[in-house]
């Protein structure tokens, strides 16, 4: 299978590797995993007092796609609001990457990333949990 020029940028070149202390006020963390092979990818995001996301980074133990979605996200998710990063959809980060068919699973490894890092921080500050 061919991966995209955007795939496999994003897989040599990956952004925002590493990892934030989870156990930080300001810090939400994702830790998700594929049941459809076993991928699991850790989303965290740095989050101001008003709820502006200023700094992410992410570890995909997985395949291209997934590390490629993740590392896109990471670049989206800076400088949006909480509310605009849990509105990201897998289908936008799929579309702006390329994949194909049997890779979309990778952008919803990514897609509930973000969701549970942005529940994560809220539940952390003890926010109402807005159904989604
Ligand atoms: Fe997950 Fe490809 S099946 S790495
Ligand atoms: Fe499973 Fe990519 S996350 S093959």
């Amino acid at each position: 299978m061919a991966y995209s020029d955007k795939v496999i940028d994003h897989y040599e070149n990956p952004r925002n590797v590493g990892k934030m202390d989870d156990k930080a006020d300001n810090v939400g963390t994702g830790m998700v995993g594929a049941p459809a092979c076993g991928d699991v990818m850790r989303l965290q995001i740095q989050v101001s007092d008003e709820g502006i996301i200023e700094d992410a980074k992410f570890k995909t133990y997985g395949c291209g796609s997934a590390i490629a979605s993740s590392s896109l996200l990471t670049e989206w998710v800076k400088g949006k609001s909480l509310e605009q990063a849990a509105e990201i959809k897998n289908t936008e980060i799929a579309e702006e990457l390329a994949l194909p068919p049997v890779k979309i699973h990778c952008s919803v490894l990514a897609e509930d990333a973000i969701k549970a890092a942005v529940q994560d921080i809220r539940t952390k500050r003890g926010e109402e949990t807005a159904a989604e």
